[in-house]
Formats: C-alpha cells, structure tokens, sequence
C-alpha cells in the first residue's frame, strides 16, 4: 500500500470514551478514580500490570491537555475495572484538575494502557522501589506479582510523612495476605530525612537476582539507579517509568508528521500483535505514523519521544530516532527504538513490537 503524503490519515485511533465508576479521596492531595470498561471495547482496554492511560483533560485555555496516569488497579485482580492514583501537583494544571473535579458518571476521552515498565514473568522474584505517587504502577505490579506469580515482592515505599502515603491500608492488607512473599520498608522523610544510599543498598544486595522496579521523584530514582550500579545489578533487570507532563496532542491522528525533508521510501517489515506486515515508509516520516496511516493498531501514548509508549525492537537496519527523552544508552544499545521518532537510515529495517 502506498502512502500519499498529503492524503488525510486514517487512522485507527486507540482513544475511547470511558466513565468515571468511582472516586475515592485517598489522602488529602490524592485520589484514585475508576472507570469502568465496556464489554465491546474490553479487549482494546487489556493491560498489563504496571502499564498507563493517557487522559484528554478539558482546557479553557487550550481547548485539552494530554496527561498519562499509571494504573494502579490488576487485571488479575480487579476485572474489567481501571483505576488510576492522581496526585496534586504543585502549580499543575491536570492533576488538580482531576482532584477538583473528577465525578462519577462523568465521560472521559482516555488512551488505551500502553507502557514498558511491566514485568515478563511474574514468577521471579521483584524488588520495587517507589516515591510518593510512584507507588501507582508499582501497586499493580505488586498485587499482580503476588496474585498470579509465585516469587518474592519486596517494597522500599519512600513518602513526606504518614498522612501523604497513599494506597497505606490497601498495602498493609497486602501484608497480611501474603507474610511469606511479601515485605515492605516504609521510610517516611519526616522521620528518617530523605532516603539514603545505604538503606537502598541493603535491599537490593538481599535481592540480587531480582527484577528491580523504580518510580518516582528524580533524585529518588536517581538514589535508587546509582545503586544498583553500585551493587552489580545487572541493567537489564532494572526497570524505570518516568513521570512527566506531555507537552503534544497524542489525541490528534489526523495530522501525518513530516519528520525530514527527505522524500524517498524504505520499506518496513513489522511484527505487531502476532501478525508480520510489510510497509512502504517514506523517509520524512515516523514509522509510528506509517503504521497508523494504514489502520495497524501500533502502541503509542505521548508520540513526542518522551513516554517509551511505542518501543519496538531493531531486528535488522538501521533507524534515526529524531528525538530521545526516554531510552538510556543501554536501550538503545539492545536494539530498543521509539517508534514515534524512527526515520530510516537504510531502504530495509525489519521491527518488531512483539516480545521486547
Ligand atoms: C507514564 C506516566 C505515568 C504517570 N503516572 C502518574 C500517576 O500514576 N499519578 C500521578 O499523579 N501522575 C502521574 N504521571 C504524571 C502526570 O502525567 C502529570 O505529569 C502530573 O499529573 C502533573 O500534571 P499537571 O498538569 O498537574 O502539572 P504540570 O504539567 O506541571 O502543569 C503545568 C503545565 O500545564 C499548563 N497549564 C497550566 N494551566 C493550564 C490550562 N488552564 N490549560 C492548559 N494548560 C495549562 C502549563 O502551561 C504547564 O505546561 C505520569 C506520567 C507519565 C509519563
Ligand atoms: S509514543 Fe511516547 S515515546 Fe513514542
């Protein structure tokens, strides 16, 4: 199939309307909403533990922002239900937003879940590390990694103070259902000061050979990165999700982006959702864009290089990434591209966005 530059994109947008089922005050700068999922879109709505949705949010300003929200909630736990954990940020405008005014009933524009920070096998042994509203994505691999695996889950759980931990009850109750396979450390900084290297180190060098799992402020996974280098841990076990506002429309599919200026086609061949397809990709063009053009339902959320949404793999060529916010060297040096940045470098480039 040939792509016309200019012709109008049809695209299969990945966006439905969902409604608000719940909203519960979780502490006084927090709440968790739930929607509920339609039987006819459940399968577009399927997650893995650990994964977000990204919400048009409504602007007088800017008509919408676009904000992703981890789920807090387990597939193996909580059924067709999606639950998010939405923190007030200082000065923001979404999560306040959210905070002020989310309802029950209300219909909102949401993403279907994307992301990378997800664990492929859930039988090993896990230990996360979690700051403040990090806890969100952590809490659905926790519950997940206890429910359907069969390993060890150790939870370092930094927070300001007692009355700003969300999710406290539901992770006490975590506790007592699973005292064998599960152990938290709660470090509150009004208690302790912000959290040291050392206590880090102590968890991790008790859990060598687990799957290491960190989410939330900068300097505190920046704590928790240093020392897994300092510990040994292997990188490829070590796994971020970063917090941050997006600054596009991920909403708008209508727009093809012309990325170069350079007006020769490659070919791409893709292995998405179990199928192998060959595409013709002109150069100017991210190939996240190509795949949507067609109707091919590629993972995406922030389409700006900033969410990892759209990782695919590089199994032979060459790909450009225009722009990178999101992959550290050691991504990109396992073959991990953002999809939403690739521009060929060579006329053939198979991917594939199955079994990273
Ligand atoms: C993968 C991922 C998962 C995440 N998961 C969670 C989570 O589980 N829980 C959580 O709390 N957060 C989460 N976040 C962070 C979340 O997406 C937002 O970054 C966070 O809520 C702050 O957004 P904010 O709009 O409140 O603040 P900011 O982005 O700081 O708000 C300020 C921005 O909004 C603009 N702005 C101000 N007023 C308006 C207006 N009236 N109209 C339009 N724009 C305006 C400003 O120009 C400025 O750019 C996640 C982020 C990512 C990438
Ligand atoms: S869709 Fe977010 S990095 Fe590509």
């Amino acid at each position: 199939m040939t792509l016309e530059q200019d012709a109008p994109m049809v695209a299969r947008s990945r966006a439905r309307e969902l409604t608000v089922v719940d909203v519960v005050q979780e502490t006084s700068d927090s709440v968790t909403i739930s929607f509920d999922v339609p039987d006819e879109i459940v399968d577009d709505f399927k997650y893995a533990p650990g994964q977000f949705v990204t919400l048009k949010i409504p602007s007088d300003r800017s008509d919408q922002v676009a904000r992703c929200y981890s789920l807090s909630s387990s597939p193996y736990v909580d059924d067709f239900r999606l639950e998010i954990g939405v923190k007030r940020t200082r000065d923001g405008y979404a999560s306040n937003w959210l905070c002020d005014n989310a309802t029950v009933g209300m219909r909102m524009t949401v993403l279907a879940p994307s992301g990378q920070f997800t664990a492929k096998n859930l039988d090993v042994d896990m230990a996360f590390f979690a700051g403040g509203s990090g806890i969100t994505p952590v809490l659905s691999l926790v519950k997940s990694a206890l429910i359907a695996g069969a390993g060890e889950v150790v939870l370092f759980y930094a927070n300001r103070d007692l009355e700003s931990v969300m999710y406290g009850s539901q992770l006490e109750q975590i506790a007592v259902e699973f005292p064998e396979r599960f152990s938290m450390v709660s470090w509150l900084e009004s208690e302790r000061g912000i959290p040291t290297a050392q206590a880090v180190a102590e968890i991790l060098r008790d859990h060598r050979g687990a799957e290491i799992f960190m989410c939330g402020p900068a300097p505190f996974m920046d704590l928790v990165e240093r020392a897994t280098v300092e510990c040994g841990v292997d990188h490829s076990n070590v796994h971020r999700e970063v917090f941050q506002s997006l600054s596009g429309d991920p909403f708008d599919t209508a727009t093809l982006r012309r990325l170069s200026d350079d007006d020769g086609v490659a070919t791409a061949t893709v292995y998405l959702n179990g199928d192998c397809i060959s595409v013709e990709w002109p150069r100017n063009t991210p190939l996240l864009d190509v795949l949507l053009s067609q109707g091919h339902n590629a993972p995406y959320s922030c389409r700006e290089g900033a969410c990892s949404a759209c990782v695919c793999r590089l199994v032979d060529g060459e790909i450009d990434m225009v722009q990178n916010n999101i992959l550290v060297d050691e991504d990109v040096q396992d073959g991990e591209r953002l999809a939403c940045q690739a521009l060929p470098l060579t006329d053939a480039v198979t991917v594939s966005f199955d079994g990273l």
